[in-house]
């Protein structure tokens, strides 16, 4: 998961390279580098760790010309240093890369055959050593560049730069998403549609196989074997092309703060003022479907868990609910009339992208719910359901998991209302209780304050255990994984009620357990597992409403006030601390938040 970007400018290239970076950073941030063709000549800068580094290399050691390439990196084979930095350079040829090439190590004993011995620890500068192999042989830039292609195993979005070709790029796509953006008289490559949007809304994506030269004129498009094709150029609305914090120390806390608003512009696009729900087309007929099989990766898996009760409760509709690395190395049976539903915030992760190609011609109806449209895992959809989150910037996944839980439980509803199992009344009655979603969103948000000192508690805890019950166990996991990846914190989750067939043995006077637990139906069940914990001096944080809190806060180590919400809603509403306590905890430990270590925003590679 690394970001890549090339142009064939009419202006400098370095300050565009490193502006489209800047975009990419959350796709990986252990080091970036650039590379430029001027006056014939090929150089490179590169720098390890964040992208300021690269920038601060340039104001020392500036790099001209008009053509470049640039990268930055989340490391999966070699350690993050200058060295194993991208762009990877062999003699005339330089490529960065996004992705795995997973023969790399066959093809470097072949070019070791004709001298040409690796200097980095990287596959990717394999993937230049082959093209100069080519060059050396007397194939033209171009020509080696598709040789290369062709000799690559595994995933790879890639973009050549070769010396002495000021107004030639060589770029491809196989597993890893690439765009091409069209200028005046200017041409661009790029992970997505957000790095391109300073220069151009003029996008067209490459597809699977497909390779592209590019000159200032324009694309010239190919499929693996060869066959020229036209890829559609479309106008693409990067929401907010101002990617900023807003005033916002982090880019979490304004994700966190924005969720109000863009719940309320997801609820709008999906439920007419007459509480009519809306979903694009083609419509499914949940009355022709005997089961749901749901598959995701980190959140958006737990926010997979969550829609598995309402849709279960709700429209009395089977949910089988898998993490997306696992899913299809287990090769379950997918019947026709299903609907197998992905949900991805980037519509990138090639795990889910994965288990949607082992789904595609099994399950009658492919779904995703995605926040970027124009993504791969839209794309191969054939119904992609926005969430209309706006970008989101921080790695840790916020209003785009309320967003998707949002969407699902509207589905949920269509669902339950197409199979007769929801009368007009209740049905409307839900819509009411998802309506008043934003308000008490921001009543929860108003808790800031309270969930900061808590937050301050917890930071010196070595291990922290969540608790839930019901539509709120999934919440508990991402609250766990909130705190771990943020904090770096060690988390667990468990259901209230498994705490005593195991795990209690963990409690004691140092270990604090968060209980997420709304006065539902089961709230009675989850206060005896709260006093088994305090009987063992485990130290509980309560996150509940006034009422659960008026019965049951006594003796705990903490709580956290939430405004009433119905139980169907309540596990989007309960984020709102989950998310909050995770941030104030690593604030509080001075961690990263917007970009934690080892971590990336869209994980591309399997
Ligand atoms: C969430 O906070 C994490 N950053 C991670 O678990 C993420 O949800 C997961 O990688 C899936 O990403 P996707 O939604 O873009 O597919």
């Amino acid at each position: 998961m690394c970001g890549i970007v090339g142009v064939l400018g009419n202006h400098e290239a370095a300050p565009i390279l490193v502006e489209a970076l800047k975009r990419l950073e959350y796709r990986g941030y252990d080091s970036a580098g650039i590379a430029t063709v001027n006056a014939g000549k090929l150089a490179r800068r590169r720098a390890v760790g964040k992208l300021v580094n690269l920038g601060d290399l340039l104001v020392h050691e500036p790099l001209a010309g008009k053509s470049g390439i640039g990268h930055t990196r989340w490391a999966t084979h070699g350690e993050p240093n200058a060295t194993n930095a991208h762009p990877h350079r062999s003699g005339p040829v330089a490529v960065v890369h996004n992705g795995i090439i997973e023969n790399f190590r066959e093809l470097r004993a072949e070019l070791a055959q004709h001298g040409l011995t690796p200097q980095t620890d990287t596959d990717t500068e394999t993937v230049a050593m082959l093209a100069q192999h080519f060059m050396d042989g007397g194939m033209s830039a171009t020509d080696a560049a598709i040789a290369t292609l062709g000799k690559l195993h595994g995933a790879f979005a890639l973009a050549f730069l070769f010396d002495g070709e000021e107004d030639l790029m060589i770029a491809a796509r196989k597993g890893s998403p690439l765009a091409i953006g069209y200028g005046d008289g200017e041409m661009f490559v790029g992970s997505d549609a957000i790095a391109l949007s300073p220069m151009t809304d003029r996008i067209s994506y490459l597809e699977e196989g497909d390779y592209a030269i590019l000159t200032r004129a324009g694309a010239s498009v190919f499929t693996a074997d060869g066959k020229a094709v036209d890829r559609e150029i479309r106008k693409i609305e990067v929401g907010a092309t101002r990617i900023d914090k807003a005033g916002h120390k982090h880019f979490m806390a304004k994700e966190i703060a924005e969720q109000p608003t863009v719940i309320a512009e997801t609820l709008a696009n999906y439920i007419s003022k007459s509480g009519e729900i809306r979903l694009p087309d083609p419509q499914i007929d949940f009355s022709k479907v005997d089961r749901i099989t749901m598959v995701a990766c980190g959140t958006a898996s737990l926010a997979c868990l969550t829609a598995k009760y309402w849709f279960e409760q709700i429209a009395r509709l089977p949910v089988e609910v898998d993490v997306a690395s696992e899913f299809r190395y287990r090769e379950p049976p997918i019947p026709a009339r299903s609907v197998s539903l992905f949900v991805s915030q980037s519509g990138e992760t090639a795990d889910t992208l994965a288990a949607l190609r082992y789904c595609a011609g099994k399950a009658d109806n492919i779904v995703s719910v995605v926040n970027v449209p124009e993504s791969s895992i839209a794309r191969e959809s054939d119904l992609a359901l926005p969430i209309y989150a706006g970008v989101e910037v921080g790695v840790a996944s916020t209003k785009a998991f309320t967003c998707q839980l949002t969407v699902l439980f509207v589905l949920a509803l269509k669902a339950a209302s197409q199979r007769g199992e929801l009368t007009d009344a209740q049905l409307q009655d839900h819509i009411a209780q998802l309506r008043r979603l934003p308000a008490l969103m921001a009543e929860a948000l108003d808790q800031n304050a309270k969930v900061k000192e808590t937050a301050r508690k917890l930071s010196s805890a070595r291990d922290v255990l969540f608790l839930g019950r019901g539509p709120l166990y999934p919440l508990a996991h991402e609250g766990a994984l909130k705190l771990k990846e943020i904090s770096y914190i060690h988390a667990e989750a468990y259901a209230s009620g498994e705490l005593k067939h195991g795990p209690i043995a963990l409690i004691d006077e140092n270990m604090p357990v968060v209980v997420m637990a709304p006065r539902d139906r089961l709230f009675d069940k989850t206060v005896s597992n709260m006093q088994e914990v305090m009987a063992r001096k485990g130290k509980v944080i309560l996150v509940s409403d006034r009422e659960g809190l008026s019965e049951a806060s006594i003796g705990v180590w903490d709580t956290i006030e939430m405004p009433d919400v119905s139980d169907a809603v309540a596990p989007i509403l309960y984020a709102i601390p989950a998310q909050l306590l995770a941030y104030h905890t690593a604030v509080a430990k001075g961690t990263d938040v917007d970009q934690p270590r080892n971590l990336a925003k869209s994980v591309t590679v399997e």
